[in-house]
């Protein structure tokens, strides 16, 4: 079967095997048939951060694990259990739909509710580890289920225990939030406060707040629908201050976010400086707007992304001395989960 339709790249590669997982037990069916075929798996959610880079002998477990119940309720927050297969994004407007805030920053990201947490989903100043509650995931070896509490994921930026330690070893089918009733708005990053006086919503709540990040997606991040692309490839890099310092000398325009002992510099600025900026090769290039996406304008391959992808690091490397990381996931016959 092809992949194709399955992930946000829109990279065309077979897959030897596939089931639409739709309750726990049918996960522990489908194991047990890769087990039994000695077949190994790959787990998908929504396919928003993955690239494909060659056909896989490999059985597909598309998580279409649905529904949203309210568990309980006090008069400052409600905890929300979510179907690890419920698209991100759904479960944002049902929380604006119910009046609760917390999410409406992460408006609009791709994917799944399910690989939400595995990489500590962020945007605007706001990760999914502010509102996370609990889990509950199968281990792959055994069979058996495990709550995770938030200390157990190990949330770092655009991390958890499930992309280290854990890599591989677990399937989430639920996710526990905690959202609130009482609105805190968190308008601190960038543009939103002037997106919002633009719409003429000054005031922020979360219904407005999520229209006003909506907007600024739009504007700037390409429709996977459109054009091939799964958001970010890169990590913003996180360098020691007195590196940042020295490379602001030779760079005075390089912006910096401050921690107390390191500073986040945008890839997006060093891509661009690097002059990589809306480049593009053959069938892919990196997006005209936001240089830390990389884009597939149709039939591009995933080796080829990815060879473009080494390019930029190559360079950025040599002009700038930081290595950038990889943030979306590699998928090849290598790197599957063996059963
Ligand atoms: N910039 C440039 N050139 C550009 C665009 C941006 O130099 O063409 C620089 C500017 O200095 C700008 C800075 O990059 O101020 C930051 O840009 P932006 O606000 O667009 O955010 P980002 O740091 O590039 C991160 C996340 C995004 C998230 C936005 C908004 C990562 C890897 N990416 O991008 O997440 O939407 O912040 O919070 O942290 C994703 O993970 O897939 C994703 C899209």
């Amino acid at each position: 079967i092809s992949l194709k339709a399955y992930n946000t790249f829109g990279i065309d590669v077979n897959a030897s095997f596939f089931a639409e997982v739709r309750s726990k037990d049918d996960i522990l069916e489908a194991l047990k048939f890769a087990k039994t075929k000695k077949v190994p798996i790959l787990i998908l959610g929504g396919g928003s951060n993955v690239l494909f880079t060659e056909e896989l002998y490999a059985l597909v477990l598309k998580i279409n694990i649905t529904g949203i119940k309210e568990i309980k309720s006090d008069d400052k927050t409600v905890l929300i259990e979510v179907g690890s297969g419920v698209i991100w994004h759904e479960f944002v407007l049902y929380s604006l739909e119910k009046g609760l805030s917390g999410i409406e920053n992460l408006s609009l990201i791709p994917g799944t509710v399910g690989a939400a947490p595995m990489q500590n989903i962020g945007a605007y100043g706001v990760e999914i580890k502010a509102v996370f509650q609990s889990l509950e995931a199968i281990e792959i070896s055994t069979g058996l289920t495990k709550t995770f509490l938030a200390s157990e994921v190990k949330f770092g930026y655009r991390e958890s225990v499930f992309k280290t330690s854990l890599k591989g070893k677990y399937i989430i089918y639920k996710v526990s939030f905690n959202l609130s009733k009482v609105h805190a708005p968190n308008i601190s990053y960038g543009d939103i406060q002037t997106v919002l006086d633009q719409m003429d919503q000054a005031t922020a709540t979360a219904k407005n707040i999520s229209k006003a990040i909506i907007s600024i997606r739009q504007s700037k991040l390409p429709d996977p629908k459109v054009i091939g692309n799964a958001g970010s490839f890169f990590k913003n890099p996180v360098i020691p201050v007195d590196v940042f310092d020295n490379l602001k000398l030779k760079f005075p325009t390089l912006p910096g976010y401050p921690n107390a002992t390191h500073v986040k510099v945008p890839a997006a600025w060093l891509i661009e400086n690097a002059g990589w900026k809306g480049k593009q090769v053959g069938e892919v290039g990196v997006h005209k707007r936001q240089p830390l996406v990389l884009v597939n304008y149709g039939n591009g391959k995933g080796e080829e992304i990815l060879a473009l992808s080494r390019q930029i690091q190559t360079e950025v490397h040599a002009k700038f001395g930081i290595s950038l990381e990889r943030e979306v996931n590699v998928v090849n016959s290598k790197n599957l989960i063996q059963v």
